[in-house]
């Protein structure tokens, strides 16, 4: 019965996409060198791992249309983060416990045997039900549903069947998982796990939540949560629905963060910090972190938001969303996340350009060659007295478009300005950046994309750019005062 429902959603899959061909490959939106999906849509982040050498992504991907919907497990594999190889669809929500989606979840290396652990998502008659389970996989390629699914049939009590996305790890010798929950008075939970064998599992607590320390009000429900060691401590990268924009703090529709602290093993009890955001905006959500053969805990995102699809220009041309670029993670001092893009990323570089010690005065300068649309580009900014300065992208010659970058140096404040950036959502984004003395950019430009981090990872902006095709130009600028671009190197990339 389930093999046949299987065949047939996985026909209705391949079918989907292979319409759509046509007009996903001419839509000029298409990145060139991040994840996206074939056709459909796509979300968060699954089973980010490298196995055998080998790394593997998964995502929440519908292959339908360009909006969500029933959630299969969508599948690349990459030798070297930077070129990624489509698998065929991994999970097929097939099965009684899944009948409304393979929802989101993780991977881990058993023993030599890749595994998934995933929420089955239940609708019956607009009511929920939320199952863990189990997959294998010989070959990496092909996975098979264990026969004990579901091997969390519940949530515990207390809590409401918005119990989902188990990331598994193993520590000396146990294996471990974290989970998003959501308590009967609605506030949102991380609840920790433990088991000897990934079958059985038992509770062992509360990890975190709203109203829990010092977190008052945090949310009604923490989906996609992620632990994992860094240096002498743990980081709890997680995801609260429901905060309200302080500032220029969460002004997402939902926020993606991170606590640094201490946990306990045997209470679950997670001694933390202040919660902190992850990105400054604006598309942004679902982090996954893995650690590679090399050591680097490694993270990937959803370079989108959920629930605001006529943001994005390319549903049009069937297909929705992307990834983020991978990033290493590194733990500063003071408790802070420096996220650095994984240096496989220079492979792309091609033909370089590059300008020393120009003079930026109460002026707005172009740079010969120093331009494009699929661009890496890092300047190092010496402050002087300009009250003011920073880059454009994506300029139309018209100016008409252009996307800013902006450093004020009153407040110390770094923004990205989307106000003139093409179709798509407009706004300004801002976040603090303590410099006195200097201000890195480094730019990753794709057709639709741009990703900045700010002194080497010390807060970075990821957001989806809708301008016109013809928009290639970059500008530098000071206002009231002049800054020397000490450095400015802009590699075209391929
Ligand atoms: C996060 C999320 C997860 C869920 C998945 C469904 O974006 O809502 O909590 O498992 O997406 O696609």
């Amino acid at each position: 019965m389930s093999q046949e429902k299987r065949k047939e959603l996985l026909d209705k899959a391949y079918q989907s996409i292979a319409e759509k061909k046509d007009k996903v490959e001419n839509d000029y939106y298409r990145l060139q060198y991040h994840v996206m999906p074939p056709a459909g849509w796509l979300n968060d982040p699954n089973g980010f791992i490298q196995f055998d050498g080998v790394y593997h992504l998964f995502y929440q991907f519908h292959p339908w249309a360009p909006e969500s919907g029933l959630k299969y497990w969508g599948h690349y594999t990459s030798q070297n983060l930077v070129n990624w190889e489509e698998q065929p669809i991994a999970l097929t929500p097939s099965k009684w416990y899944e009948t409304h989606g393979c929802y989101s979840g993780s991977a881990v290396d058993d023993d030599g045997v890749l595994t998934l652990m995933y929420t089955g998502n239940v609708k019956d008659d607009g009511v929920r039900s939320s199952y863990q389970c189990l997959v294998t996989s010989a070959d990496g390629i092909n996975f098979k549903k264990s026969e004990g699914n579901p091997v969390i049939d519940k949530q515990p009590e207390g809590y409401t069947a918005h119990f989902r996305d188990p990331k598994v790890w193993k520590k000396d010798g146990t294996w471990y998982l974290v989970i998003g929950a959501q308590t009967v008075a609605e506030e949102g939970r991380v609840l920790l796990y433990k088991s000897a064998n990934l079958k059985e599992w038992d509770l062992i607590g509360e990890v975190v939540g709203s109203n829990l320390n010092g977190l008052d009000n945090f949310g009604y429900m923490w989906e996609c949560p992620d632990l994992f060691t860094l240096g002498e401590k743990e980081v709890l990268i997680v995801l609260p629905q429901g905060l309200e924009a302080q500032g220029d703090l969460y002004n997402n529709i939902y926020q993606a963060g991170y606590l640094v602290g201490e946990l306990d093993y045997e209470t679950g009890e997670f001694n933390h910090g202040e919660f902190i955001e992850l990105d400054r905006g604006f598309d942004f959500y679902a982090a996954q972190t893995t650690l590679d053969q090399q050591g680097r805990r490694i993270m990937i995102a959803w370079m989108g938001m959920p629930e605001e699809d006529e943001k994005y220009a390319e549903r049009e041309n069937g297909w929705i969303h992307a990834m983020t670029l991978p990033r290493v993670l590194e733990l500063r001092e003071d408790n802070k996340l420096i996220q650095k893009p994984v240096p496989e990323l220079k492979q792309l570089r091609q033909e370089k350009i590059d300008y020393k010690k120009v003079k930026i005065k109460d002026e707005e300068l172009e740079l010969d060659q120093i331009c494009g649309d699929v661009v890496e580009l890092i300047a190092e900014f010496e402050i002087e007295d300009a009250s003011e300065f920073g880059i454009k992208v994506r300029c139309a010659q018209d100016g008409s478009e252009e996307t800013v970058i902006k450093y004020d140096t009153n407040n110390q404040k770094l923004s990205l300005n989307r106000n003139k950036s093409g179709r798509g959502e407009s706004g300004i984004r801002r976040c603090l950046l303590e410099s006195d003395s200097m201000v890195k950019l480094h730019l990753f430009i794709d057709t639709s994309s741009l990703e900045l981090f700010a002194n080497e990872g010390e807060e970075v902006f990821s957001s989806r750019l809708y301008p016109s095709k013809e928009s290639q130009g970059i500008k530098f600028f000071a206002q009231d005062g002049q800054v020397t671009l000490k450095k400015v190197t802009k590699w075209n990339l391929e």
